[in-house]
């Protein structure tokens, strides 16, 4: 997978990439993420990337042709499955939509700040937008690194045991099952015994009922 990120805070994103397994996703090559500053497309003098909104009102926003500029260079070189906008108004991101961007060849990200890109980028260059949740962000970096990890986790070969993935919670709608480790028993608090036994068909039936009680109590909307 390629994904390319196109942002006025290229910084923003050299933890969260550079560490733990989307670093070694990057270095298996089972993904290649590339950072595009948008300030470095800008042809205005001052290198400037944002205006006041026509019409007037508090907040700058950002201008069309930066971002065209850069997205035209892009598409000369690829062809995307999705270019995507991440926004508090866009389509609310889960696993659902993780496994279906999971499976794509060519992803492109842009990440908006100040009060927003002008509409008309939303109109005509973007064919996506999603939001990670009901709250507002200073800018788009944080929700596409959110985005960017929950796909490439799910590409092959990225997680060690490829498995893990397929009982993550939400897979299946249902919460996963709690897990334990050593040592057995700690200031008096027990693992539950049937984890302790080796049976293996016991285990796996009381982590489905585990993750059906929990669900029910937690998220109860996930079962309807
Ligand atoms: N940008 C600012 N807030 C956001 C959110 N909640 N989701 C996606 N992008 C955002």
């Amino acid at each position: 997978m390629h994904i390319d990120i196109l942002t006025l805070f290229p910084n923003m994103f050299e933890s969260p990439f550079g560490d733990s397994i989307i670093k070694r996703a990057i270095e298996k090559k089972a993904v290649a993420i590339d950072l595009h500053n948008i300030r470095d497309y800008t042809l205005s003098k001052q290198k400037s990337v944002d205006e006041y909104a026509f019409g007037g009102g508090a907040g700058m926003v950002m201008q069309i042709e930066p971002i065209d500029l850069c997205m035209e260079k892009l598409k000369a070189e690829k062809d995307y499955d999705e270019i995507i906008y991440l926004s508090p108004d866009g389509e609310l991101f889960d696993q659902k939509m993780a496994n279906m961007l999971s499976t794509k060849k060519n992803l492109m990200f842009l990440c908006g700040h100040y009060k927003g890109v002008d509409e008309r980028v939303r109109e005509h260059l973007i064919t996506k937008e999603i939001s990670i949740g009901d709250y507002v962000l200073t800018g788009g970096e944080l929700a596409t690194a959110v985005v960017v990890d929950a796909i490439v986790r799910l590409i092959p070969g990225v997680l060690s045991d490829e498995t893990s993935a397929l009982s993550d919670s939400f897979q299946d709608d249902l919460i996963s099952p709690p897990v334990y480790t050593r040592p057995s028993e700690y200031k008096g608090w027990k693992v539950p015994e049937i984890l302790l036994s080796g049976h293996q068909a016991k285990i796996e039936e009381w982590r489905h009922e585990q993750s059906i009680e929990r669900t029910k109590k937690r998220r109860p909307d996930l079962l309807k």
